[in-house]
């Protein structure tokens, strides 16, 4: 086991509501496994699972032996730390629901220590599971929930959530978490951005000429219909993840890294961003829904014959729009979002386009590229600068080359997955990464236009293979402005 130096919270209680759900097994319990390896979690740290299932601890360990271990690096998996893994684990059966049901809870964390509660369940449950806490006495200056994406699936409701967990905990005690801050790539876009002097004088209108910020997937909807269908891309990935990369390209240099300077810049943002009226949302956004076709080699169904997927559904699986930033920096630079299920690769990615040379001496030169920035998040880590060179031999020719770092061999540091490192910060008490109400309510003030915006259209999602780009549309939109998608250019 490798010890940190850092000092750790202790005592701590880690309570996860949901405790044998998905996220809990796939993401949460490998993230603590991994925090716990690493000597981050203080030796009497205890993490207490909440569910319904009439479970016994020997039974609900039992199951997590079974279903974790798939999701940690097999490197990083020992039996050994393990076991001492799960001895940290409490299990308790109970109805969140029920304010009754709390007493055995209670009792667990009847000694004074920091308490986080994680609230991996859905959204509709979070203040009544607040309300019971607070009831049963757990809410003290110390403790801190944590708020599972997504939050609402409008304003309205994301506004009521937030009013009602705000009656029993502060903003300061509040992380809304969406685990792309939690990304390593995504931290080090501040300091690519902060960091590094050469980009401050560049890194706006003119001198950038567009943005592209691609999150695509190979993987399709799963078994995660019931939720997704009422969701769609548009509220599962662009509302809160998408917009959060944008915030961070798009903001200005924050006073200092404290969670109010890095928020109050980003809600900026989002506050600049251009309210989409009919037309616009006619003409600058493409909704998708994936059709049978192939993935990674493999024959897969189309949406509507996924399981509980409704055959007459309209969600979208694939969304790509133009966005504009209202402010000085920004001023006519689009912004293009694209995100999708099936698309053709795993990539998550950000394009920053330099504007062109205003005069050339090369005269036209046949395959001239511009100057691209490509921040690659996934599955590769890198950043990569498209350049022109002289190709090599008599005469003045061009070609295009790319200076290339490789984050991932740049260091030899561990790279912790997004929850274990937002989960650290939760137990520190540093908000820096997770989302303040206010810049939570402003993402749905611009998506919420859009969304509403569908309806009255009536835009049925165009249809796109599995295994492709997404509907054509979506390099039209590209096309309308002599620009391209980065993998079509
Ligand atoms: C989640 C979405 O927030 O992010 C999922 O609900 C999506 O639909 C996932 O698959 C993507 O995360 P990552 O880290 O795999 O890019």
């Amino acid at each position: 086991m490798a010890i940190t130096t850092q000092t750790l919270v202790s005592p701590l209680d880690l309570v996860i509501f949901g405790g044998a759900g998905d996220l809990s097994f796939r993401k949460l319990l490998p993230a603590l496994y991994m925090a716990h390896l690493h000597g981050r979690l203080a030796l009497d740290a205890r993490i207490i699972a909440i569910g319904r299932q009439r479970w016994t601890h020997d039974e609900y360990t039992a199951f997590i032996d079974s279903h974790s271990p798939a999701f940690i690096e097999e490197s990083a998996f020992n039996a050994s730390d393990w076991r001492n893994f799960l001895a940290r684990l409490n299990y308790v059966c109970m109805d969140a629901l029920q304010a009754d049901d709390y007493t055995q809870l209670g009792a667990l964390c009847s000694e004074p220590a920091v308490r986080v509660f994680y609230l991996a369940t859905a959204p509709s449950l979070f203040a009544r599971i607040c309300a019971n806490l607070s009831g049963a006495g757990l809410v003290d200056a110390q403790a801190r929930v944590v708020l599972e994406k997504p939050l609402g699936t409008d304003l309205a409701s994301a506004r009521a959530i937030n009013t009602e967990v705000a009656r029993y905990f502060g903003e300061q005690q509040i992380y809304r978490i969406d685990h792309y801050l939690g990304k390593e790539t995504v931290q080090n876009l501040m300091v690519l951005r902060f960091g590094n002097a050469i980009y401050e004088p560049l890194w706006r209108a003119p001198y950038i000429k567009s943005v592209q910020i691609t999150v695509a997937e190979t993987v399709g909807v799963g078994s995660r219909a019931g939720f997704y269908d009422g969701a769609g891309a548009m509220r599962d990935m662009v509302q809160n993840h998408l917009l959060q990369l944008l915030c961070i390209v798009a903001m200005e240099p924050p006073i200092s890294l404290d969670a109010d300077d890095v928020r109050d810049e980003k809600l900026k943002v989002l506050r600049s961003l251009k309210k989409m009226e009919l037309t616009d949302i006619k003409r600058d956004t493409v909704r998708g829904q994936y059709a049978a076709g192939a993935s990674e080699g493999a024959a897969v169904k189309g949406y509507l014959e996924e399981d509980n997927v409704p055959p007459d559904s309209r969600t979208e699986t694939f969304v790509a729009l133009r966005a504009h930033i209202n402010n000085a920096r920004w001023a006519n630079v689009p912004f293009f979002l694209r995100t999708g299920k099936r698309l053709q690769k795993r990539q998550s990615e950000i394009i920053i386009e330099f504007a062109d040379q205003p005069f050339s001496i090369f005269g036209a030169v046949a395959n001239h590229e511009p100057n691209r920035l490509i921040i690659s998040q996934q599955p590769d880590e890198s950043i990569q600068l498209g350049m022109m060179v002289k190709e090599p031999g008599s005469g003045m020719t061009l070609h295009p080359v790319k200076l290339s770092l490789d984050l991932q061999s740049s260091s030899d540091k561990r790279r912790a997955e997004a929850y274990e490192r937002l989960l650290i910060d939760v137990i520190k008490g540093r908000l820096t990464h997770f989302m303040r109400r206010d810049e939570l309510e402003a993402a749905w003030m611009w998506v919420e236009p859009i969304l509403d915006g569908w309806k009255v259209l009536d835009d049925k999602p165009r249809r796109y293979s599995a295994g492709s780009w997404g509907p054509a549309a979506s390099s039209a939109l590209m096309a309308r402005e002599d620009l391209s998608w980065f993998e079509e250019a």
